[in-house]
């Protein structure tokens, strides 16, 4: 295969050859941009061509970190040259989890990076937020997902959802939901670049294991 994209999250999975099966965050602060930058430049070496990396869900925090996510997501991209593929119902979760202003998110990551959206549906447990991937996009996330689209413009989006998947009509109407937002958003033009010129499909759903 020669896939356009290749992805994968900035996040940890284990230590000593054990593996949670989680993605866990990582500390935001200089020693973890190198290492991390250091590792995406030795991926994008091998492969021959720029990889995506995601923001994740997460539900800690490290006193090792020393600056916003968003200031090292974006570091990271610099350093290492790649690409951002930007989850914006994970922007969701970890805001209110962490209590940050998802828009100060969008507004920290360079614009030309931006790749791919994700959108996804939640559970909310009456304190945190726990990204399930088995539920219907809420408002709020779709209003993200406005702004995301403002500030970053027609950029290709996935609908994940991996539990309680309902009826291929449900999930054509979220689709419906996602391309009426985008349409009211942007411009015929930046629809129109996005579909043929960027060769990219403009929305998709994905059925496969995503988080
Ligand atoms: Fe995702």
């Amino acid at each position: 295969m020669q896939p356009q994209w290749i992805s994968d999250h900035l996040c940890w999975t284990g230590v000593n050859q054990t593996n949670s099966h989680d993605l866990t965050p990582l500390p935001y602060n200089e020693d973890t941009i190198a290492y991390v930058v250091d590792r995406v430049i030795q991926v994008q070496d091998y492969l021959g061509q720029r990889i995506l990396l995601e923001n994740l869900s997460s539900y800690v925090t490290y006193q090792s970190s020393m600056m916003t996510e968003w200031e090292f997501f974006n570091e990271i991209a610099r350093r290492a040259d790649c690409h951002i593929l930007l989850d914006v119902n994970n922007i969701f979760v970890s805001a209110h989890n962490h209590q940050f202003d998802p828009i100060d998110y969008l507004n920290g990551i360079d614009v030309d990076r931006v790749m791919q959206f994700h959108l996804a549906g939640h559970s909310y447990n009456g304190e945190m937020i726990i990204d399930t991937h088995d539920h219907d996009v809420c408002d709020p996330v779709w209003s993200l997902y406005e702004s995301a689209l403002k500030r970053f413009g027609a950029v290709s989006n996935v609908i994940e959802r991996d539990g309680d998947i309902p009826e291929f009509r449900q999930l054509r109407q979220e689709l419906a939901i996602a391309e009426d937002i985008a349409s009211r958003t942007l411009s015929a033009d930046a629809l129109k670049m996005n579909a043929y010129s960027k060769n990219n499909e403009y929305l998709e759903l994905d059925y496969g294991r995503t988080a």
